[in-house]
């Protein structure tokens, strides 16, 4: 299946994409978070969860530096806010060993930070959920983004693997399309990203194109729902008349 979260910690953001987009989740970061302003960050989450529901997934990342610090500390995030919740680690010298303890105790968790073919690869035999893939950090690295998703891709298939590749870290639409015609399963994206795409100007003018085309037709303000009752009214006062 494939998946389309929102990276966002914006609560107005969440409301708009869970009511008008396909959504699956919410990913957040510390950065993300920090956007906020002054916010309760356990409250913040906590309400993002409730409005997720049991359908979307919440994804948390923990920022300590230590294999020990970063275990206890998902294990207090899931502590807080719920075991459903993905804990996200960085795929670092630390955090690969913590990946591979939480996941032995069936903790959901998303591999991130992952800008190289050979993170994923850990990520994916460590047993993780989802290998969150950096494509814009990976761009401003020159690093080509869409070679090591499919160099992941071809990993995780060649062992039945069930981690998710899921592209994250975008600055416009053709990085996410290009990101799933490369490989990925999932893409976290900004609201901007979903406004941009559903705001082309194109798609504008072909709508009013139609509409003016039908108005010609039928009208000024009539639609596919009024010409039918528009022509039933018809219908029914021709009746009325031979009745008469
Ligand atoms: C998501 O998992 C990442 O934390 C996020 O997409 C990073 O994006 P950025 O490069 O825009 O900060």
């Amino acid at each position: 299946m494939y998946e389309l979260m929102l990276d966002t910690a914006n609560l107005s953001d969440i409301r708009e994409g869970i009511a008008a987009w396909p959504i699956s989740g919410v990913t957040t970061n510390p950065s993300i978070l920090r956007k906020e302003g002054d916010i309760d960050v356990y409250s913040r989450l906590a309400e993002i969860k409730k409005l997720c529901g049991s359908q979307r997934s919440l994804h948390v990342q923990t920022v300590s530096t230590t294999t020990r610090e970063i275990i206890e500390e998902a294990r207090f995030i899931l502590d807080r806010l719920g075991c459903d919740v993905y804990v996200k680690i960085p795929v670092s010298a630390a955090g690969l060993p913590a990946i591979k303890t939480l996941v032995s105790e069936g903790v959901k968790v998303t591999a991130t930070a992952i800008y190289t073919t050979m993170q994923g690869i850990l990520a994916g035999l460590a047993g993780a959920d989802y290998i969150a893939i950096y494509l814009n950090r990976m761009e401003n690295n020159c690093i080509d983004p869409f070679v090591v998703i499919s160099e992941i891709r071809s990993f995780l298939d060649g062992m039945n693997s069930r981690s998710k590749i899921l592209a994250a870290s975008f600055r416009n639409i053709s990085q996410v399309t290009s990101a799933f015609a490369s490989g990925a399963k999932g893409a976290t994206v900004g609201a901007e990203i979903i406004r941009a795409a559903l705001g082309m100007p194109s798609i504008n003018a072909a709508i009013e194109a139609f509409m003016e085309d039908f108005e010609a037709i039928h009208g000024a303000g009539q639609t596919m729902m009024t010409i039918t009752k528009m022509k039933k009214a018809a219908v029914n006062s021709a009746a009325f008349l031979r009745l008469k």
